[in-house]
């Protein structure tokens, strides 16, 4: 009996459709057409543009390509913020001598006395250095006889080993002092500054084999502070000063 109600309901509802119009059945499900149409779904937010990485590496290569000369280099350098030694150093370690000379010597960084002065090899290594160059007959105070500079214008803490992103990050800034100084000649003093400008480390097989740095000739020493404690090898030492004069000559 229940069936036979909701038969003749549905044939009502039919008949009652039929009279409105409705000719087709198109799906089983009531449509309804006049609704509002649905809101379209919110796009997930567009993810904002990520800021680029900052490179120092990069950084430091555009701000010393921009130097057109040494004072230019020397400020760009103290405007560089890309490395975390400038925080903890009193000075900017740029240059001394004359820039003009046929000699560049390149050492590592500036220890304690060299970050308070300001200047290179101002301390015990500076002094053994001065006397290494007088046997040669060179002068830093005097006109166009040697032009002395650093890999890092700023000391490490306790003066520790400069890190090899540290050096990357300075390595355009020493390529520049060299290009802007313009020597004949290049002294790498140590394993850092071979590092830098050669990729290479291992001093004690370095020295005294004239390479190829910065497209000039390039001799590598002992530092003067491993001579302060190797006195031994200052035999070493004197035998490069002597091929460095014979160039010169
Ligand atoms: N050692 C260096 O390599 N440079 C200095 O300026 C002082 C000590």
């Amino acid at each position: 009996m229940q069936s036979w109600e909701s038969y003749m309901a549905a044939r009502a509802a039919l008949e009652w459709q039929v009279e409105l119009g409705a000719d087709e059945a198109i799906c089983e499900a009531p449509l309804d057409r006049y609704a509002p149409p649905p809101e379209p779904e919110a796009k997930p937010a567009e993810a904002p543009l990520r800021a680029a990485a900052p490179d120092p590496v990069e950084d430091a290569r555009r701000a010393a390509g921009a130097a057109g000369d040494l004072a230019g280099l020397r400020a760009a350098m103290a405007a560089f913020e890309g490395c975390e030694l400038k925080r903890g150093a009193r000075n900017l370690v740029f240059s001394d001598g004359d820039p003009a000379a046929r000699v560049m010597i390149l050492g590592e960084a500036p220890g304690r006395e060299e970050d308070q002065a300001g200047r290179p090899f101002v301390g015990r290594a500076g002094k053994l250095l001065d006397r290494m160059l007088g046997a040669i007959g060179l002068d830093r105070t005097a006109p166009a006889s040697v032009y002395i500079t650093n890999v890092l214008p700023w000391r490490p803490p306790q003066n520790r080993e400069p890190k090899p992103d540290e050096i990357a990050m300075m390595l355009p800034f020493v390529e520049r002092h060299i290009a802007l100084a313009n020597p004949e000649l290049i002294v790498l003093m140590g394993n850092v500054s071979c590092q830098a400008m050669l990729g290479r480390k291992g001093i004690t097989r370095l020295r005294g084999q004239w390479a190829e740095a910065a497209g000039r000739p390039a001799l590598p020493m002992f530092h003067p502070a491993y001579l302060l404690r190797n006195p031994a090898a200052k035999r070493e030492a004197w035998a490069d000063l002597l091929s460095l004069r014979a160039r010169l000559a």
